[in-house]
């Protein structure tokens, strides 16, 4: 009777690695997922070190940027306004967890969110629908266990406990999420030490501009040069944070109903989700652009809420990857204190119509107009003149 901890190398989880060992009595095997740039070699001695009987540690940066990444890139996925970052992490850790609890026999999974928030669900919902048999115990949840308890239980078992713990932090390559401490304070003003990622605009330059070139709605290359999703989002990081993209201050709705108060950093998927929605207004006519803005609101809402197996998410992604295979070209931004400012824009598969458009020329049956008008006005002007007061507004 094994239970397979999904351990990060943080306090919460390294309380619990002990925990599950020394007070439910049970073997422990932990897995660690990098994502963002976790040290796996340290974290697999820490869990070692805390004598568990297997630490697993795995990369599985690429795997999270060509399967889940570009999903989101494909649906402009955002949430309130957010790029989707640590929603979209769960269902790969959920199903990473699932796949090596069968392997090493383990019947319950570990993990190391609270009650109170969207982690829970997103990790549970994922593991029982792929495997519905599978314990799930969260241990901070479950045992209602606090800061000041967990360093106690910590210092008592020779936990060594990080420093630097002042914010609850999520991170991957995509984003950083950051909440408690100071910021559960809602009329307290941004504190500084929040910023890693982006630049405070006081502190930035002269701007960037950069040059995205998109291939089936991905990005593919960056200032010219090819890169791999995963290294070109970590350059646009540093690019886009460096003039202060991508600090969104932010008060969240909670799938548990509450709300909450969230810092995220996310410059690199804000400027290429931005350039993404400029090369769809090039490629996809009206049509597609309304239909596909309903499907992202879906998309995103289903992540968010932890739904990434709902059967109907099947549907949505071929219809995101479909509609995404006119997504093609280069565009050129300018990246100035916090602004994403287009410069230019070119597609094989624009359907902007220079000839038809352009007031230098007579490409364009102008007379036909007033026909159009005079049958377009019926709807409005029928109704409005049947009305005995004039209409005020
Ligand atoms: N509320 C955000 C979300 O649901 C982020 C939560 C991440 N956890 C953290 N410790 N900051 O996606
Ligand atoms: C947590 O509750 O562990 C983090 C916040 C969230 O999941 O929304």
């Amino acid at each position: 009777d094994k239970v397979l901890l999904l351990y990060s190398g943080g306090l919460d989880t390294s309380v619990m690695a002990k925990w599950i060992q020394k007070e439910m009595k049970k073997e422990v095997v932990t897995l660690t997922l990098n994502i963002g740039n976790s040290n796996l070699q340290k974290i697999k001695e820490k869990a070692l070190g805390l004598g568990v009987s297997d630490a697993i540690v795995l990369d599985v940066k690429n795997e999270f940027s060509e399967k889940y990444i570009a999903k989101e890139i494909y649906a402009d996925g955002m949430y309130e306004g957010y790029p989707l970052s640590t929603a979209i992490a769960r269902p790969l850790m959920a199903e990473k967890a699932v796949l090596y609890a069968e392997e090493y026999g383990c019947n319950t999974i570990a993990h190391g969110s609270t009650g109170k928030g969207n982690d829970q669900v997103r990790f549970e919902v994922t593991m029982k629908a792929l495997n519905e048999d599978i314990n799930v115990i969260a241990p901070v949840r479950d045992w209602n266990m606090n800061r000041p308890d967990e360093i106690k239980y910590a210092k008592a078992n020779g936990i060594d406990i990080p420093m630097g713990g002042k914010y609850s932090v999520d991170e991957n390559i995509w984003g950083r999420s950051v909440e408690g401490s100071s910021i559960e304070t809602v009329s307290n003003p941004l504190e500084y030490d929040v910023y890693e990622w982006v630049k405070p605009l006081e502190e930035t330059g002269n701007g960037d501009i950069i040059d995205i070139e998109f291939k089936n709605g991905v990005p593919v290359s960056l200032n010219g040069k090819q890169y791999a999703l995963k290294e070109l989002v970590e350059k646009l990081n540093v690019i886009a944070g460096n003039n202060g993209i991508g600090l969104i201050n932010h008060m969240e709705d909670r799938v548990t109903g509450i709300k909450s108060h969230e810092v995220y950093e996310v410059p690199g998927a804000m400027a290429i989700i931005q350039a993404h929605k400029m090369m769809e207004s090039l490629t996809l006519n009206k049509s597609e652009l309304d239909i596909k803005n309903y499907m992202d609101n879906q998309w995103s809402n289903f992540v968010y809420n932890g739904l990434w197996y709902d059967p109907v998410m099947e549907h949505i992604n071929q219809f995101e990857s479909s509609i995404n295979k006119y997504v093609n070209g280069n565009i050129k931004l300018k990246l100035y204190k916090g602004n994403i400012v287009m410069q230019s824009i070119e597609s094989e598969n624009s359907i902007y119509n220079y000839d038809k458009i352009s007031y230098d020329n007579s490409n364009f049956n102008q007379d036909s107009a007033k026909g159009f008008i005079d049958i377009y006005k019926n709807n409005t002007v029928y109704a409005s003149n049947a009305r005995k007061e004039k209409i005020k507004l």
